[in-house]
């Protein structure tokens, strides 16, 4: 790997890193670099939204634009988020005790689970339990660039486990969406009868794109792992953040527990200082100049979405500290470039992230904080707090900032 001067090659490939913002921001909205980091990931990632290129990522990505609309954001987070709060938090609040990183992924999961259109019980845990299993075996397939571990045997469990979730999961979720779409042709029900999710979108126009069964798997395998992963990991960072900011400015801390605004914008400079995915690849179509120098057709260009977000050039002297009343440099969002630009922009950002000052009125009945936000505040108004007894570990097995456990108490 090199620095952002040199030019690296990694299994002969060339490779450039770009760390800083303007370079970073500028190589994701470029038209002539295609997605990069999934190519080894394509038994889970073949065709999905976020590895097509060009005409047909354009497609697809209109069509899916359709469901990640205001009306629909609403109801996500005042209807289906709020149950599935209800069910997740309310046996961790009766104990009085709970892992975050527990109550993080079980809330993730279910609230995703609705949103790709798998049928699920959020009052379930085992069932949650037994998604979530499946979804990390997705991601261990999408991120296999990654794995040590060997690739075709990586390969081979990932397709028993699509298998087994095709058939107890998908198809059932398939053929219920079916049968409402014919009745809604017949006269038999009304729009408002089908559920606002990935899957009824694609089987909707299944016959304008070309999507074929094996595609519309990959797609909700894929928005499985988008979804769960990035929402639990941003919720433990978001109130790792409050609870060790708050620490130092008890009246913030006594804000957080009191105005869900306040909780949106630490989420979203939390986001910022740890981007869920914190580097995207790209790799130039042609012959190209990428940061004032001439970059060959072919080269990989590694684009640090960490690093460019705490440019000191862009987020002055304090772009490395958490301060959740800073002002944001003007042309930048608060949450710097952790949701991505440009092209493959993340279709999910305002489900999580929430709708910004200036944005809010827009055809919604009530203010949208994005499900990060509410569900950091759920846990706050529920009295939670890190356990004095029992500091939270971070993964030794991962170079990134990654919990693996995160002890709080909850209650007065
Ligand atoms: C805090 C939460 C999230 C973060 C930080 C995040 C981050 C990102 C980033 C950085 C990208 C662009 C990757 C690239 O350009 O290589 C992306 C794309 C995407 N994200 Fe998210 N994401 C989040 C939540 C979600 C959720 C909740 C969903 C859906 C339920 C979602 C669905 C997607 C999809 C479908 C794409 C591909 C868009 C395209 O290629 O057109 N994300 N996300």
């Amino acid at each position: 790997m090199s620095n952002q001067q040199g030019t690296n090659h990694a299994q002969g490939v060339p490779v450039v890193e770009l760390t800083g913002w303007r370079e970073v921001n500028d190589a994701l909205r470029r038209k002539d670099v295609r997605q990069a980091l999934y190519d080894e990931g394509a038994v889970v990632m073949g065709d999905c939204l976020l590895t097509l290129h060009g005409d047909p990522h354009r497609d697809r990505r209109r069509l899916e634009n359709r469901l990640f609309r205001r009306e629909v954001f609403d109801v996500w987070e005042n209807q289906l988020l709020a149950r599935t709060l209800d069910d997740t938090l309310t046996p961790f609040v009766r104990a009085g005790r709970a892992d975050l990183i527990v109550i993080g992924y079980r809330l993730a999961m279910s609230l995703t689970a609705h949103v790709a259109g798998i049928d699920h019980d959020s009052a379930d845990p085992d069932a949650t339990e037994r998604l979530y299993a499946v979804v990390k075996k997705f991601s261990e397939g999408a991120t296999l660039v990654h794995s040590t571990r060997d690739k075709d045997e990586v390969r081979a469990e990932v397709l028993s486990v699509m298998d087994d979730f095709d058939r107890d999961l998908l198809q059932p979720a398939i053929a219920r969406r079916r049968a409402l779409i014919d009745d809604l042709a017949a006269g038999r029900c009304s729009e408002a009868d089908l559920p606002h999710d990935v899957l009824t979108t694609l089987l909707r126009n299944q016959d304008r794109l070309d999507l074929p069964a094996d595609v519309v798997r990959r797609e909700i395998a894929f928005y499985l792992q988008a979804g769960a992963h990035s929402t639990a990991n941003a919720l433990t960072h978001t109130l790792d953040k409050v609870w060790a900011w708050g620490a130092d400015h008890p009246d913030d801390l006594e804000r957080a527990r009191n105005d869900k605004g306040f909780v949106q914008r630490c989420m979203h400079e939390s986001l910022r200082l740890d981007p869920a995915s914190p580097v995207a690849w790209r790799e130039a179509l042609t012959d190209m100049e990428v940061a004032g120098r001439e970059v060959r057709a072919g080269t990989r260009l590694v684009l640090d979405l960490k690093a460019a977000n705490r440019d000191v050039s862009v987020w002055g002297p304090t772009g490395n500290d958490f301060d959740p009343n800073r002002t944001i440099p003007d042309g930048a969002s608060p949450w710097g470039l952790s949701f991505g630009a440009g092209a493959h922009a993340c279709i999910g950002q305002e489900l999580d992230g929430g709708l910004v000052d200036g944005e809010m009125s827009g055809g919604t009945t009530q203010q949208l904080y994005g499900t990060v936000a509410v569900m950091a505040h759920a846990v706050l108004r529920a009295g939670g707090r890190p356990d004095p007894a029992a500091p939270p570990v971070l993964d030794p097995a991962s170079v990134r900032k990654h919990f693996s456990s995160y002890p709080i108490v909850l209650g007065a």
